[in-house]
């Protein structure tokens, strides 16, 4: 919700906080930036992955994504930023997001199947 705080939301009001538990017990929080452009708007989910990547690189993995807003809106994880994370989550991690009847707690696999995924080249 701190983050959520600090979200940039001119255009559509909608101010949301990511924050990621990983494996080694830091958390890395995020918020929504948004642009005129509409198309170049970043999540806050995504924006709080790679501030942890910027800082400390890609290891270690996510066990747990919560995310909040701030608009009282039920609001899980967009598409987009669940096919980002699934190169970065554990196997049994979770998502805690604001469902239609209060906070929901999934595995993070049953949200997101059947991902895209690349072998990483040598
Ligand atoms: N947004 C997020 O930050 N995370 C989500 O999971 C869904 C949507 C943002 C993007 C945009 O700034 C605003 O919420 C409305 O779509």
């Amino acid at each position: 919700m701190e983050a959520a705080s600090r979200a940039y939301a001119p255009y559509s009001k909608f101010y949301v906080g990511a924050a990621l538990l990983f494996e080694d017990g830091s958390v890395f929080t995020g918020c929504n930036v948004e642009n005129a452009s509409y198309g170049l708007t970043s999540c806050a989910e995504r924006n709080a992955l790679f501030r942890a990547i910027s800082e400390r690189g890609p290891a270690p993995k996510i066990r747990a994504i919560v995310v909040v807003n701030r608009n009282q809106a039920s609001s899980a994880p967009c598409g987009a930023c669940r096919q980002v994370m699934s190169e970065f989550v554990t196997p049994d991690a979770v998502v805690d997001f604001p469902g239609a009847n209060g906070p929901e707690t999934k595995p993070f696999a049953e949200i997101f199947p059947n991902s895209f995924a690349l072998e990483p080249q040598p």
